[in-house]
């Protein structure tokens, strides 16, 4: 299989094709998905809470990006790789952006970037796909923003704010974006957008009509805790397996069932003798340091 590309994916939206994108922050779950054959893979900031525990994303660093994204870069053979610019590294100035985002193309093998908002971040998306590096936009709900929406809720909601974020999207097109995700978007002005721009957009909680769809993989696979939000389909309940088998695990080590003999290496052990004869000697034995 060729490795995704942006040629391949503006391909597949051009031929009413749908692209598959996943969240992922590590490398052996990289390769199954992969493996599975999804188009792309997101690292998201939203790594912030999948794997710190934190309750949104802003405490995310570049560094930690940079430790989650190369990690993932390595396994990808196929999936199209983006990594996310976490909070503060892109806001303060189009310099400030080129400069992290060149440094997560350098040093996570990755495909592109991604940075939210819209109008705003346009003289930065300029600037960074001057430099060569793809950008995805994020608009709608924006979760850096967590702040100044008062809460994770869905934007575009009423005609005013509809144009918002249509206009929003447009911006990040003319600024040089190829793909955008738009997060909880009403389903119709989704496809709206959709249909208005040359840009991929990859829904997420913004309905059927996008020309892809994003999910985070702790929520689809049941591995995030109680909450989950409307948008969400569970796949598979892994949580509860991982559960299950930990479970087992903890009961057989107790137990004393695990290992068995199958789980060791006879083959390699010395002789009884032998053995005998270690024991007797460092009976009385002191270590020296
Ligand atoms: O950080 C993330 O995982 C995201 C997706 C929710 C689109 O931005």
């Amino acid at each position: 299989m060729k490795k995704n590309n942006i040629t391949s994916l503006t391909e597949m939206k051009n031929h009413g094709e749908k692209i598959s994108q996943i969240t992922c922050y590590d490398f052996s779950t990289a390769k199954i998905f992969d493996e599975a054959g999804v188009n792309s893979i997101l690292v998201g900031d939203s790594l912030g809470m999948t794997m710190q525990g934190y309750e949104d994303t802003l405490p995310v660093t570049m560094d930690e990006m940079i430790v989650y994204g190369r990690s993932v870069g390595r396994a990808c053979k196929n999936a199209f790789v983006v990594v996310d610019m976490p909070f503060m590294s892109y806001q303060a100035s189009a310099e400030q952006a080129v400069m992290n985002a060149g440094r997560i193309m350098k040093e996570c093998q990755a495909n592109c970037v991604k940075l939210e908002g819209g109008k705003s971040v346009c003289k930065q998306i300029e600037a960074i796909t001057a430099c060569g590096i793809p950008v995805c936009a994020h608009v709608g709900m924006t979760p850096q923003s967590v702040n100044s929406f008062g809460g994770f809720k869905v934007q575009g909601k009423g005609e005013n704010n509809a144009r918002r974020v249509l206009e929003d999207a447009l911006a990040v097109e003319k600024a040089g974006a190829f793909m955008v995700v738009l997060e909880c978007v009403p389903p119709k002005l989704a496809a709206l957008i959709t249909k208005k721009t040359n840009m991929i957009t990859i829904g997420i909680g913004a309905g059927a009509g996008c020309d892809g769809q994003v999910l985070v993989y702790q929520d689809m696979l049941a591995m995030s805790g109680d909450f989950t939000p409307k948008f969400v389909k569970k796949f598979a309940d892994i949580g509860e397996q991982m559960k299950k088998a930990v479970t087992e695990y903890d009961e057989e080590v107790k137990a004393g069932t695990f290992p068995k003999e199958e789980n060791t290496y006879p083959k390699s052990d010395c002789s009884d003798e032998f053995l005998a004869k270690l024991d007797r000697e460092y009976k009385d034995f002191e270590v020296q340091l």
